[in-house]
């Protein structure tokens, strides 16, 4: 079967192999339900406390302080709902690039009386400094910036922004889906109170993710039932993802520092094309992600450039892949100060472990050879 050249791992990525072995067991002999007091039972759990050990491992923190999600997006949701069910209606500060998962649980606290607001970023999508202070001068009760950008890969300071946040006397949590596997991601040395993973970002199956959370937060569960995950999760543990995600974690993080460098390169290499062929990149901050490049071409609509390249063999993203089902321009872009009609423009190239030197040298043609034919036929038209 054919497979177009995968350029599309900041949506998702490919199970590792490693993880594939790990899993097997529990999608065969190794079935069971954890709570069961049996043999089956009992190593399922043994099971699910080793990759819970994997995980803390992987981010600096204490097993204790790991809660299994279906992923991120429910993992964001139980902290931003968890958290304000236990508080008095406050003030609900989030980025204005956050991922709709955060976005949108904010946005529906005000409903139960929260105000909310979104805090600006500058022109390299980085926390705007002025209106960041004005938020904490509003004494927000809930915070929540992202560590890295899942369009531009923009990173945050999140260590600066997490003690100006608790000095005023907020709970700061950060979604690090995008930075765990590809820079380092230390939940002590972050020191904010709540951290987000998702497993299929780094190489786990789909359906499984974490929120890392400081003990002292209290939260209110969004599913109640039989008390699993300290109770702030009930349900059956899906064990054979759990135990992926936290085989993920380990491969993931091993493979890191060696990664990084390579992609940075590929990555780097693909700018210097895209500049070339006189696209104009959006994600220029010196503190960003190795492997994501996001660009577009004057004039050229991003969800057809996507269309033709997936035709041509290269799975990319348009705008953000993660929301590609509405047809907006990218609200990271937006926020960012960019153009309606420039955003449109708008592709991602994310990078990962299997990607090859080739692949990035032979999107680049691809990509000027097709961006070439549309300024032809346009030219024509016009
Ligand atoms: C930054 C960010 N947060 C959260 C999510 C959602 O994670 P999940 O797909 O595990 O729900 C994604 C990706 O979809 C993401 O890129």
């Amino acid at each position: 079967m054919f497979a177009p050249a995968y350029l599309d791992w900041n949506a998702s990525t490919p199970v590792d192999p490693a993880v594939r072995e790990a899993m097997l067991p529990w999608l065969d002999a190794s079935f069971g339900n954890a709570s069961s007091r049996h043999e089956y039972g009992r190593r399922a759990r043994a099971a699910i406390d080793a990759a819970r050990a994997q995980v803390a491992a992987a981010v600096n923190a204490h097993p204790t302080e790991v809660i299994f999600t279906s992923g991120g997006s429910e993992a964001n949701n139980l902290f931003l709902k968890g958290a304000a069910a236990m508080m008095k209606p406050g003030l609900v500060a989030v980025s204005a690039i956050e991922h709709p998962c955060v976005r949108e649980p904010a946005r529906q606290l005000r409903r139960l009386g929260w105000v909310m607001r979104e805090v600006a970023v500058d022109v390299h999508g980085c926390i705007d400094a002025d209106d960041w202070k004005s938020t904490l001068e509003a004494r927000p009760s809930l915070v929540s910036v992202m560590l890295a950008n899942n369009e531009t890969g923009v990173l945050q300071d999140i260590g600066a922004l997490a003690t100006q946040a608790k000095a005023g006397g907020a709970y700061i949590h950060t979604d690090a889906v995008q930075a765990l596997g590809k820079i380092v991601v230390d939940f002590r040395a972050l020191g904010v109170n709540a951290l987000t993973l998702s497993a299929h970002k780094i190489g786990g199956p789909l359906g499984a993710g974490a929120l890392i959370v400081d003990k002292r937060v209290e939260l209110a569960p969004l599913v109640a039932g039989g008390g699993q995950e300290r109770g702030l999760r009930s349900g059956t543990e899906n064990v054979a993802a759990i135990v992926g995600f936290g085989a993920a974690c380990e491969a993931a993080v091993a493979r890191m520092s060696k990664e990084q460098r390579r992609l940075a390169d590929l990555r780097d290499s693909l700018d210097a094309v895209l500049v070339a062929a006189g696209a104009t990149l959006f994600s220029t901050a010196p503190a960003r992600l190795p492997n994501t490049c996001f660009f577009g071409f004057d004039g050229i609509d991003g969800e057809t450039l996507v269309g033709k390249l997936d035709r041509a063999g290269f799975a990319c993203a348009s705008g953000s892949a993660c929301s590609s089902a509405n047809p907006e321009p990218s609200h990271t872009l937006l926020a960012m100060g960019v153009a309606p009609d420039t955003a449109r423009t708008a592709v991602r190239v994310s990078l990962g472990r299997d990607t090859t030197a080739k692949q990035v040298t032979e999107f680049g043609g691809a990509l000027i050879r097709i961006v070439d034919e549309l300024k032809n036929l346009a030219a024509m038209a016009a």
